[in-house]
């Protein structure tokens, strides 16, 4: 399955920015408790955006681990290896990878391979799934990250009141522990569905919406079967707002649960 799919690095980090703001919990600590990376590790992350994981295994190995980040946007790449010059990690390589091709690796090659928010969107999930197999060493693991089905139900709500119109399919949560997990297992020797909860708790309408607009925007092209073109996104927005508005004045907050599946699978 082809999928249309650009991220953008002011969309990905004024979300991951809200998640660090509103959420009762932190990601990385559970992306941490898992993958227990240690200095000794050859690491390599897929999907890798602005660096986020990358820094993080590097800040836990204490700049010891060998971390690849690999990503096919060039806009994102840019922002890893700025913050890279920025803090000095001589040990992080950022590098073009496309996990729809043949990846450029070794067989054998990594301790562990992970994978955030990234990897189901591939084309041909078996393709890409044995292409993380064949760079893995023997009994290497792989963790990947992703929105499970009952991710975000307010979310989704609030959209559909809004808009009248069905969410489109979204290409992690619609085939996270189906088809994803199920092209994992058939590759890899042991495979199990990790889960994390996590209530982002908006004080405000306004932040929520800035979530809203970094999620739907029109550069990730997720959404745009919703709206042709800025105007009809601008009033798309504005009547989240409103049906947000009531919710909040009803509750005095508004609370948007993240429920994310971690597919934690051995070599
Ligand atoms: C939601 S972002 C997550 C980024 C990072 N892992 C994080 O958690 O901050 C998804 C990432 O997948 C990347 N991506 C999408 N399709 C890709 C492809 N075919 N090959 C490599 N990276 C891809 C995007 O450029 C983006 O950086």
């Amino acid at each position: 399955m082809q999928i249309n799919y650009q991220e953008t690095s002011k969309d990905l980090l004024k979300r991951i920015d809200i998640h660090e703001k509103y959420g009762a919990k932190n990601i990385d600590n559970w992306n941490l408790e898992v993958l227990n990376p240690q200095p000794n590790f050859k690491i390599l992350d897929v999907g890798c955006g602005a660096g986020k994981q990358c820094f993080l295994y590097s800040d836990y190995t204490k700049g010891q681990a060998v971390i690849t980040g690999g990503d096919f946007s060039e806009e994102l790449l840019e922002k890893a290896r700025s913050k890279q010059i920025e803090r000095g990690d001589s040990n992080i390589n950022f590098q073009f990878l496309d996990f729809n091709k043949p990846f450029s690796f070794g067989d054998n090659t990594f301790d562990f391979v992970s994978s955030a928010f990234a990897i189901y969107y591939a084309s041909d999930l078996q393709f890409t799934f044995s292409e993380v197999h064949r760079v893995l060493k023997p009994g290497g693991r792989m963790f990947v990250t992703g929105p499970l089905p009952e991710n975000k139900q307010m979310f989704y709500q609030i959209i559909k009141e809004a808009t009248n119109q069905s969410i489109p399919p979204m290409p992690g949560s619609s085939r996270f522990k189906g088809e994803i997990f199920n092209s994992i297992n058939s590759i890899f020797a042991k495979t199990e569905l990790l889960t994390f909860e996590n209530p982002l708790t908006f004080p405000e309408v306004e932040p929520f919406i800035e979530y809203v607009r970094a999620s739907l925007s029109e550069d990730r092209k997720l959404w745009t079967s919703m709206f042709n073109g800025p105007e009809e996104y601008n009033a798309i927005i504005a009547k989240i707002e409103e049906v947000a508005t009531r919710l909040f004045l009803k509750d005095g907050k508004l609370v948007m649960t993240k429920v994310v599946g971690g597919i934690l699978a051995q070599k």
